[in-house]
């Protein structure tokens, strides 16, 4: 390794942003940060410019990609944006909650954005810096998390780098992220009955308790229905590092990376004080560390499972699948 950097790196400051703007209306692909995770954006209105993100990530042509939008009257243009989806995200919107609902058929976007689905998932991200370059385009973008298609999601530019360097136009450098785990995935099915496909930085059985006064409740797999199919990014292994990971682990294995929380205190913390939150946005970096450690295993110390503790146990619970 030469050490150098192939795809530039730029400053999320306004000359950055424009450069990135430029390259992403002439077709190309920008990792931008988002505040869950950095994300790898192109436009979605563009079968090439989208097709260049499956390429560059690596990822099956099956799994459909979250299309950002500056606001709900965007999302209205590609989505059959109802009253259930108005109301879900009135309070948080800007903010880390992906909608699925019915595709508009007319709506102007790449038919990879969807993977043939008649659904589509559309987010208005809060992040500042991915703001400002929704703002400055007059299209919608489509992004992924900014990694190889099932490994480790980036939680700063050099994470990016780490799996994308040479495979992507450019990487807007706004800082580490503040949620550290990909937004909640809410549908809204026939009915207005809410589904999680993806559990993340906003609870949803709260928000529903706030919407509607009542619990949330799960709705039952139709009949001859592919679980799993429909949210492929949820299946099995996803977000590894490439080693054995042993989880809820008390204690220290010969070769194994400890990754601490709590009273454990491991090579490196989640949160030595024991926050959630804290353990969220440290998650990935804690991998992406002991991923690149010489240390063959990793053992990971319990989190609650309480309030996005349930996102981080989900996450780990994949990253430590075997990958088939
Ligand atoms: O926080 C996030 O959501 C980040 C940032 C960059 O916005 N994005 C992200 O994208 O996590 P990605 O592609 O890594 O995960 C999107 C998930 C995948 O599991 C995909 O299968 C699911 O959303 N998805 C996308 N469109 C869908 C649809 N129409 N129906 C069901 N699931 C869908
Ligand atoms: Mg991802």
């Amino acid at each position: 390794m030469s050490g150098k950097n192939v795809t530039e790196v730029v400053q999320a400051d306004p000359k950055g942003i424009a450069l990135a703007a430029q390259i992403l209306e002439s077709g190309g692909v920008v990792a931008v940060p988002t505040e869950t995770v950095y994300g790898l954006a192109a436009r979605a209105d563009s079968p090439d410019a989208v097709a260049k993100i499956y390429a560059a990530k690596g990822r099956p042509d099956f799994n459909p990609l979250i299309v950002h939008v500056q606001d709900q009257d965007h999302a209205a243009q590609y989505a059959e944006w109802g009253p259930s989806a108005r109301l879900a995200v009135q309070t948080i919107w800007p903010g880390p909650i992906t909608l699925v609902v019915p595709a508009k058929p007319d709506a102007n976007l790449a038919p990879a954005v969807t993977a043939g689905l008649n659904t589509v998932a559309v987010r208005s991200p809060g992040h500042p810096v991915m703001r400002q370059l929704l703002g400055a385009v007059d299209f919608p973008l489509a992004a992924p998390s900014a990694n190889r298609s099932g490994f480790i999601s980036p939680t700063t530019a050099a994470h990016v780098l780490s799996s994308l360097d040479g495979r992507i136009d450019l990487v807007l450098d706004g800082g580490p992220t503040q949620a550290g785990v990909e937004s909640t995935i809410l549908a809204i099915r026939d009915g207005g009955v809410w589904e999680e496909l993806r559990p993340g930085p906003i609870d949803l059985s709260a928000l529903h308790r706030e919407c509607f006064g009542t619990p949330m409740s799960v709705p039952k797999p139709s009949v001859g229905a592919k679980v799993g199919v429909e949210a492929p990014g949820q299946l099995a292994s996803h977000y590894a590092p490439g080693k054995p990971i042993r989880l809820n682990a008390l204690d220290r294995n010969p070769q194994e990376f400890v990754i601490g929380f709590g009273s454990i205190p491991g090579d490196v913390t989640l949160s030595a004080s024991g926050n959630v939150e804290e353990a969220a946005a440290r998650l990935y970096d804690c991998l992406h560390v002991a991923a690149a450690s010489d240390f063959e295993k990793i053992a990971i110390a319990p989190v609650p499972k309480d309030g996005i503790g349930r996102a981080i146990n989900d996450r780990l619970g994949r990253a430590a699948a075997p990958i088939d």
